[in-house]
């Protein structure tokens, strides 16, 4: 055992160090080696060691270096080392953090974080919280949380009647809002379609005058970073419009909400304290590994309500916070642990430091690439930047030749009817260097795309 771990360590060193110098997308050889995987289950098993080597051999060549400096794709982070470490013992421990009494350290641990959390982005002290999958999954669990409050101050037990003859529900939500949270409503039986969509402005914010009076059970999606322009709707007035009404403000916030722990930043989430609800991602800005969600519920009764359970093979009482209690899975790995180092690591500056540097970043492209001609779509006033090189011909072009060029990668978009590529800055390995080197790649791309 001893061994095939520590070759696990050292393939997996060499695979980090090479990040920052290999081409960010894999070559087209690379990813028709993975062939190599192609064989027949085996009848008999392999000796270890070879299992691994072929992991290596014939994996990691063909992934793309998502977790090196220069992958600005779908604003996703790379891998902190204490986390990877964090996430290495974890595994190790192999706990299934569902209850406290079974697994007292990772679920005591998860408890700590999720204060922290609370602590740095600056959210209500009272508010429970669970840590999932993603930000789809953080999404679902607020909006299970919203539908089992709006539904009972109806006179209705949507968790044991469901919704079949419940007081129908309005679920406001602005045009731009991102598909995760419209699909946790279609999961949530409230329909991806049946929703009241609020005009938003050019930047994609939700515009808060446009929002109807409100009458009967209500939710309102409203979004802190939009995934395209990175701006936030105004939630502080949106809380105070709709305050008195009993509508549930919901905050999917699964990079945005991370603006909160920055103090030059701050602003953009002004009064999203006031909300009910927020989705974020761990594994995006905080630089976690995959997969890591959080949801927090300003009441924890209510989204206890909709996820707990009990059975009788299950050691469920307690004096200690059950992490399964607000998750929609039992068994579940201790994510709450890479949580912890990250924040333990960091400290409140170090996070704050982490996404100040990834915002100056963007606006570093954004000066670069306008300086060089070409037409910035949005206010970089986060991590995204979204730039044109021209019609969408051309755009589709040039962003296919950065991703083939290797030097970085990023992703396109549409924008408002505008085909762009979409520059998300949020890895804690980014260096100027690396931008710099980057907007160059870009640059030489472009032109040489007629
Ligand atoms: C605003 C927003 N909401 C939700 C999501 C979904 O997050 P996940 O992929 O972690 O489920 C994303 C992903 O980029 C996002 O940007």
């Amino acid at each position: 055992m001893n061994r095939l771990l520590l070759d696990a360590t050292v393939r997996s060193l060499r695979y980090l160090e090479t990040l920052p110098h290999r081409p960010v997308a894999p070559s087209a050889d690379a990813v028709a080696g993975l062939r190599a995987f192609d064989e027949p289950l085996p009848e008999r098993g392999h000796d270890p060691a070879d299992t691994l080597k072929l992991l290596d051999e014939a994996g990691s060549p063909a992934t793309i270096a998502m977790a090196g400096p220069r992958f600005f794709g779908f604003v996703i982070g790379g891998t902190l080392p204490v986390t990877l470490a964090a996430n290495w013992l974890a595994g190790a421990w192999d706990q299934n953090s569902a209850l406290f009494r079974s697994t007292p350290s990772t679920a005591y641990i998860e408890q700590v974080a999720l204060r922290w959390l609370l602590d740095a982005l600056h959210l209500p002290a009272e508010c429970g919280g669970t840590f999932v999958t993603g930000a789809t999954v953080a999404n679902l669990c607020a909006l299970a949380a919203a539908r089992h409050v709006v539904l009972k101050r109806a006179g209705w037990n949507v968790e044991a009647d469901g919704l079949f003859g419940a007081p129908a529900i309005t679920v406001l939500i602005g045009a731009e809002a991102h598909p995760s949270v419209t699909k946790s409503l279609g999961v949530l039986g409230l329909g991806r379609n049946r929703v009241v969509k609020i005009p938003v402005d050019g930047q994609g914010r939700l515009i808060t005058d446009r929002i109807p009076a409100i009458s009967g059970p209500t939710i309102i999606c409203t979004q802190a970073g939009n995934v395209n322009t990175g701006a936030f709707d105004d939630i502080g007035a949106i809380c105070r419009r709709v305050r008195g009404t009993g509508a549930w403000v919901h905050v999917d916030g699964a990079f945005g909400l991370w603006a909160a722990a920055a103090p030059t930043r701050a602003a953009l989430a002004a009064g999203m304290e006031l909300a009910d609800s927020w989705a974020t991602d761990a594994h995006k800005w905080l630089n976690v590994p995959y997969d890591c969600g959080l949801a927090f519920v300003r009441d924890p009764h209510a989204l206890k309500a909709a996820m707990a359970i009990t059975a009788e093979y299950l050691p469920t009482v307690s004096e200690q916070r059950n992490p399964s209690d607000f998750t929609p899975e039992l068994s579940r790995r201790a994510r709450g642990v890479e949580v912890w180092a990250a924040l333990h690591a960091l400290g409140r500056a170090g996070l704050a430091e982490l996404i100040e540097r990834n915002c100056a970043q963007a606006r570093r492209f954004a000066e670069k690439l306008s300086g060089a001609g070409y037409e910035i779509l949005n206010d970089v006033v986060l991590n995204q930047v979204l730039v044109t090189f021209g019609d969408a011909e051309k755009t589709k072009r040039v962003i296919q030749g950065i991703q083939d060029e290797g030097t970085c990668w990023a992703g396109i978009t549409v924008w408002q009817g505008r085909t762009a590529m979409r520059i998300s800055v949020s890895c804690w390995a980014t260096t100027d260097e690396d931008v710099d080197r980057s907007a160059e790649a870009m640059i030489r791309v472009a032109r040489s795309v007629s």
